[in-house]
């Protein structure tokens, strides 16, 4: 039997609102600065497919894709989930920001890294750090129900993290990589901090528009590797 396999090239900023949206799974292609090529085997209303491919494999993602009967969710193994209690603190995973995180921390973490996230709320980006090959992680927030909450996550995650109430500044020792979602004004504070806490590399979230992102530019004499938009939010990344 064959199949029709679309294939779609849209901006990075168009993919991950598209993903963020589509049910099943795709097949990325080719990834570029400015473009990113995938697959997927219907059409998608809004989008003009490049090339329309016959296939003869079914595949996987048709063949086993996430599935959920009421409250149970079967997902294949190369997916990665990340459960969350809708409490009382910020990072459900749903907010633009911390999109941006989960998707730098895919492409910038490598396994085995110590991990500091500042401001973890729910713990959303810690538990994700340890679901993605993290080393020791720690996540700190000065809000005490957010540390309970980040608690009861990882419980419910099956993953050691440490979640300590604390703020940065108290923060004696250095991680290969730091993520802080926060806000422009606690950087704006917390930038002498936070570039002593993490040896290779540091996601920064939370700055929306360009001017947010401008003024934050302004704070590092590091080049970013990295910076991303998502709706009018944007996240860097810098090297130490
Ligand atoms: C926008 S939420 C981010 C939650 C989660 N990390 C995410 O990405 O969805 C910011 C969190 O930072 C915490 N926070 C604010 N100022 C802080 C500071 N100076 N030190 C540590 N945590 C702080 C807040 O309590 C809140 O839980």
């Amino acid at each position: 039997m064959q199949y029709l396999k679309y294939v779609y090239k849209l901006t990075p900023e168009e993919f991950y609102k598209f993903l963020a949206d589509y049910q099943k799974g795709v097949e990325v292609l080719q990834e570029g600065e400015s473009f990113i090529e995938f697959a997927v085997y219907e059409p998608l209303q809004n989008f003009k497919p490049v090339d329309v491919l016959k296939v003869d494999i079914l595949p996987p993602e048709k063949a086993y894709r996430p599935v959920r009967i009421k409250n149970l969710m079967v997902v294949p193994d190369w997916i990665k989930p990340v459960v969350i209690r809708q409490g009382v603190a910020f990072g459900t995973g749903l907010h633009p920001t911390t999109k941006l995180c989960l998707y730098m921390l895919q492409r910038f973490m490598k396994g085995g890294w110590s991990v500091l996230d500042v401001g973890t709320g729910t713990g959303i980006l810690a538990i994700a750090s340890k679901r993605l090959g993290a080393g020791r992680v720690v996540a700190i927030d000065t809000d005490p129900q957010a540390v309970e909450e980040c608690k009861h996550n990882c419980k419910e995650n099956c993953v050691e993290v440490e979640c300590i109430n604390m703020s940065p500044e108290n923060v004696a020792e250095s991680f290969d990589l730091l993520v802080a979602n926060l806000e422009l004004e606690i950087f704006k504070r917390l930038m002498p901090v936070l570039t002593g806490l993490y040896k290779r590399v540091a996601i920064f979230s939370g700055l929306y528009g360009e001017e947010e992102l401008k003024q934050f530019l302004t704070l590092t004499p590091h080049e970013p590797v990295k910076i991303k938009k998502l709706e009018n939010w944007y996240s860097v990344v810098l090297r130490a």
